[in-house]
């Protein structure tokens, strides 16, 4: 699997080779770290470079591999912003890199990391895979690309693949694999609660019940399990679909999720309400029926074991 010295990727290692599955790891470890992945056998590659086919030919004949991961990716929205072609050239190259090392060495499977970023700012409450992906960033554009390469390559020769479009991750399932960056909500809270700041709540005036954005918040050990279903489904003769969202089909309000990490860390702490950040869509919550019945996965955790989890691996 790619990106696997990653939070997530880490997750989705841990519990394949909890599993019995063997898996080896190829991350640039640019924000990944290799303490997560002790024991497994690894690859230090950046994929998009010209040199990544040939090493990754080798290490799946060396390694046997039947099956691909790929969460490898830059994935920070408002940056794609300012370097898109970074990560054009990141994203897109590697996953072309990668792709085009399975077609040579006649590995067939591939399990990507997809985003809810790939639906832009869908005017439905509860966004399906039927809605027409609408991407308003350069990240959210890579992960749509992204899907359409593996689809060609389906077309083109064979490849079966399915694309997990991820909801907001967040949580632990292991201390030692907690998200260590502070970029999304939950961590950047935690954050400034440690530095004795206020945290910021970004639009107190949407269209919802308490004014604040709505999010559909997954836990990543339920995400985690989403890639061995999505693994087993590529196993199964009939396949009808390709992209699944993996969400929990229930959303939390900002608010919401700050009254969580009052009660979690007991900590009475106040925010700002500051104006809203630009792109953020009022209210994204995943329809998971497809994922449901396709796979018979579904999210056992809720936000406050998301929320429990993640403090609980800060401290
Ligand atoms: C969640 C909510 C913010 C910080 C992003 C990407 C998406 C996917 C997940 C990768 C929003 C609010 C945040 C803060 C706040 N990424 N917020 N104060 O924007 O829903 O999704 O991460 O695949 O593609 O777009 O996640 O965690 O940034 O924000 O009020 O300090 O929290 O406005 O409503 P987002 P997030």
């Amino acid at each position: 699997m790619t990106g696997g010295a990653g939070y997530i990727g880490s997750h989705v290692a841990r519990i394949l080779s909890q599993n019995g599955t063997f898996v080896v790891v190829v991350d640039n470890l640019s924000t990944g770290l290799d303490s997560r992945v002790l024991g497994l056998p690894s690859l230090n590659l950046e994929l998009s470079d010209a040199s990544a086919v040939a090493a990754l030919e080798q290490l799946m004949r060396e390694h046997k591999i039947t099956s691909v991961v790929h969460l490898a990716a830059l994935k920070q929205v408002g940056e794609s912003v300012e370097k898109p072609e970074e990560y054009f050239s990141k994203n897109l190259g590697g996953q072309a890199n990668l792709l085009t090392a399975m077609k040579n060495t006649g590995v067939k499977k591939f399990v990507f990391s997809s985003s809810a970023a790939s639906y832009g700012v869908p005017d439905v409450d509860l966004v399906s895979e039927g809605e027409t992906p609408a991407p308003i960033n350069p990240y959210g554009q890579t992960k749509l690309i992204g899907e359409w390469m593996a689809q060609n390559a389906q077309t083109a020769w064979g490849l079966s693949h399915v694309s997990l479009r991820y909801f907001n991750v967040a949580g632990a399932g292991w201390p030692d694999l907690a998200d260590t960056q502070k970029l999304n909500l939950i961590p950047i809270v935690f954050a400034a609660l440690k530095a004795s700041t206020k945290p910021k709540v970004f639009g107190s005036d949407y269209p919802t019940p308490d004014g604040s954005c709505i999010r559909d918040y997954v836990h990543v050990m339920d995400l985690a399990k989403a890639h061995v279903a999505a693994l087993d489904y590529l196993n199964q003769e009939s396949r009808p679909h390709s992209v699944f969202n993996v969400g929990t089909g229930s959303g939390s309000s900002v608010l919401e999720v700050m009254d969580q990490i009052k009660k979690t860390t007991g900590i009475d702490f106040e925010y700002d309400l500051v104006p809203r950040r630009a792109g953020d869509p009022p209210r994204l919550i995943a329809d998971v029926s497809r994922i449901n019945k396709v796979m018979n996965w579904e999210s056992e955790n809720s936000l406050v074991e998301i929320v429990e989890s993640a403090w609980k691996a800060l401290n």
